[in-house]
């Protein structure tokens, strides 16, 4: 797909992954950041600041919002501005798997939506050495919400699709149930405190609906190019997988806290 057709679709939108601001409050509370001071917080694969916003609104903290995509930060400044928290907030453009921070100088990542980008294991251990000891790891990932073959109860998910398995395999084969994540938080010296699968909602009504809303003005804006078609088709095709098999897969939200 192209990334410059990709980018202008993303970017008018407040996020640009599954996930709300009742799961990052969610997270916070898990996290027990909320009495906290002065806390020094990267948001790696920010987008345009979906998490930054609240974690800005929500903590005395100053956040580092970082994202490979300058667009993306620029809207994110211009809704950190309108919103008043410019001076808790600063951007950084920046890959997630070259990140300029001192070792031990965080004391929490916050990472939505993004891990993946990296692979959630070798996310792990990348960034694990820039959090100061005790400091606390924030992710959400994608995962498997039943195991292989679970017993089939009427009116309940049956045994995973195989349609479905393909399609994660192919696209993120680090896919797997919440316990295999929180072992691999464990084997990296992390000390899982929460975790909870982001809802329906997250995906339907936060992220998905407002991008469609978006497909016509989109592809008029591109003079309905192939390129603009085929981007639109792609997105289409993620989000009816994601309405007939949402009972198997969602974004796990992981918590936990370096040891
Ligand atoms: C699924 S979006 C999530 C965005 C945001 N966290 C949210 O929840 O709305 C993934 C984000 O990761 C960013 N990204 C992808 N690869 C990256 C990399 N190597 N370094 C930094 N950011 C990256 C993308 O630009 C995008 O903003």
């Amino acid at each position: 797909m192209n990334l410059s057709l990709i980018i202008d679709l993303h970017k008018p939108h407040p996020r640009q992954g599954p996930g709300s601001r009742a799961d990052t409050l969610r997270a916070i509370e898990l996290a027990g950041l909320r009495d906290r001071r002065d806390l020094k917080i990267a948001d790696l694969g920010c987008g345009t600041g979906a998490s930054a916003l609240v974690l800005a609104e929500t903590l005395d903290a100053h956040i580092t919002a970082v994202d490979l995509f300058g667009d993306f930060l620029d809207e994110l400044t211009r809704r950190a501005t309108d919103h008043n928290l410019d001076a808790r907030i600063t951007p950084l453009e920046a890959s997630i798997d070259a990140l300029p921070f001192a070792p031990e100088s965080l004391d929490v990542i916050w990472s939505e939506g993004a891990i993946y980008n990296l692979g959630f294991e070798a996310g792990l251990k990348a960034w694990r050495p820039f959090l100061k000891p005790g400091g606390i790891l924030a992710v959400s990932e994608i995962t498997w919400l039943t195991g292989e073959s679970p017993e089939t109860t009427p009116g309940e998910a049956g045994p995973r699709p195989a349609e479905l398995q393909r399609y994660w395999d192919e696209a993120y084969p680090e896919v797997d149930v919440a316990a295999a994540k929180i072992a691999r938080l464990e084997t990296h010296g992390f000390s899982p405190i929460g975790y909870f699968p982001l809802p329906p909602s997250s995906w339907l009504d936060a992220y998905y609906a407002p991008l469609r809303a978006d497909f016509d003005a989109f592809l008029e804006r591109h003079h309905h190019s192939d390129d603009a078609r085929a981007c639109v088709a792609e997105h289409q095709r993620e989000i009816e997988l994601y309405e007939r098999f949402q009972a198997y897969y969602s974004y796990g939200f992981y918590i936990a806290r370096k040891v």
